[in-house]
């Protein structure tokens, strides 16, 4: 362990930076657009289930491992034990967060573009049609799409080579609670809307008829995707972790507050759906035609929506520094490449992985595999498979090779944290609970039997 390593400073810029990892267009965009497409109130309630006996179990798990090891996704594994295998996770975790990069710039860049509009006073509108169209044409066509893309890659990759999020760590710690309380505020604008009822109803009436085990194996893959989990980047952070911070608790605070942030935006959203006569189901269109019709609907909304969306840039932001961080630690500490270098690789990598992603809505819109085009089989590739994966390998590496004495020894600070039950029950989700879930889940909801 090289004393000079960067890490963190303080309790707080630990929470802020974890926060920042998961908290992201997960909560915004994704967890929204699942909900609506997968029948509401019933993929909820599994997705909380699936957070509470998977995600977070396996976030603990992998900030400790990073923690103990002090070393990068790849390393972590290899520094606990040599003589194994186990640095595959690390290598499988590049993998998705290049997958996850390529389509989540995307999206990204959209948000950017969504303020460059909201900035020019466009947008305001409540017509289903209107706004569906504006959407549709920033998709469709490629030079902006790739445009916005490619400004967001430069954007990161500026900061990340930067050094270890120093800057944007200060920025999004004190955004993030600006963007929590605009999201009360149109959240209650929300629930004044006519018809508010449908949506309250939708978000939080379960009808279980639409939980197959498709739709399982998706609110599964969507916990790991939230809590930025299954792949090495909370090996990563976890290594920038102080040896005095209290990890189960650290973890259990990051869940509860990106849920928090998720269920804002769904009573921001849901109302608004069935209020203007959109479409629950609009898929990745969602969270771009129906928050715009909140604003417009209310007094100053051409000014709260330039800030909203200001706010969703910088929160997606913070969790791509994050997802980014995972090859780029790899590749400085292992490969011993200037961090400069590591950046460039790394996005240079994500921007050709990215370009078939954002022009999968015009040009290579054909270029499908399994019926998939790029944009939605990288989302499902590392959602729905390389995250549960990942989990299961990282929980049967805790269960069965760190083991129940060291692990809990890292998890209690080395003695000083009172631990006794709790470790004990995290000991048995981790060791059996959590992977045959999750193995039970994919072979299911992939078709194996
Ligand atoms: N948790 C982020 C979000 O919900 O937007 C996305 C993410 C970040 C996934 C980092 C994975 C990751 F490693």
């Amino acid at each position: 362990m090289s004393s000079s390593r960067d890490g963190f400073s303080s309790t707080f810029g630990v929470l802020a930076a974890t926060l920042g990892s998961a908290v992201g267009l997960g909560n915004i965009w994704k967890f929204p657009y699942l909900t609506g497409a997968n029948g509401g109130a019933g993929f909820l309630l599994v997705y909380l289930l699936a957070t509470l006996l998977v995600g977070l179990p396996v976030m603990i798990a992998e900030i400790s491992i990073g923690r103990a090891a002090r070393g990068d996704a790849v390393s972590a594994f290899q520094r606990l034990r040599p003589t194994q295998h186990w640095g595959l996770i690390g290598v499988l975790g590049v993998i998705a967060a290049l997958l996850i990069m390529a389509f989540y710039s995307e999206v990204a860049g959209w948000v950017f573009a969504y303020v460059a509009k909201a900035a020019a006073g466009g947008l305001l509108s409540t017509d289903p049609a209107t706004l569906s169209a504006a959407f549709g044409g920033l998709v469709s066509d490629p030079a902006s799409a790739l445009l916005w893309q490619w400004a967001v890659l430069v954007l990161v990759g500026v900061i990340i080579s930067l050094g270890v999020s120093r800057g944007i760590e200060a920025v999004t710690k004190r955004l993030m609670p600006i963007l929590f309380l605009l999201l009360v505020v149109i959240g209650i604008r929300g629930l004044m809307l006519p018809g508010a009822s449908e949506g309250l109803a939708f978000l939080f009436k379960p009808d279980f008829s639409k939980i197959t085990p498709a739709v399982v194996l998706v609110a599964v893959g969507l916990a790991f995707f939230k809590l930025s989990v299954g792949m090495g980047t909370m090996v990563t952070y976890g290594s920038y972790f102080r040896a005095e911070q209290n990890v189960p608790l650290t973890a259990a605070r990051v869940m509860l507050a990106d849920l928090t942030v998720s269920m804002l935006a769904g009573i921001a959203i849901f109302p608004a759906v069935f209020a203007f006569g959109f479409k629950p189901e609009a898929g990745p269109s969602l969270v771009f035609i129906t928050i715009p019709a909140v604003f417009a609907s209310m007094p100053g909304g051409a000014f709260f929506m330039l800030a909203f969306f200001v706010l969703t840039a910088f929160a997606a932001l913070g969790a791509m520094l994050s997802l980014v961080e995972v090859p780029v630690a790899v590749l400085a500490e292992r490969f011993r490449l200037r961090r400069w270098q590591a950046t460039l690789i790394s996005i240079g990598a994500i921007g050709v992985l990215g370009s078939l992603a954002a022009l999968s809505g015009s040009l290579t819109a054909d270029w499908k595999l399994f019926g998939l085009n790029a944009f939605d089989l990288f989302d499902y590739v590392s959602s729905n498979i390389l995250l549960p994966l990942g989990g299961i390998l990282i929980a049967l590496f805790v269960g069965t090779s760190w083991g129940r004495a060291e692990w809990l020894a890292e998890l209690s600070n080395r003695g000083v944290l009172a631990n006794g039950g709790v470790a004990r029950g995290l000991f048995v989700l981790v060791r059996f609970v959590s992977p045959l879930l999750i193995v039970l889940v994919m072979l299911k909801g992939l078709g194996v039997f």
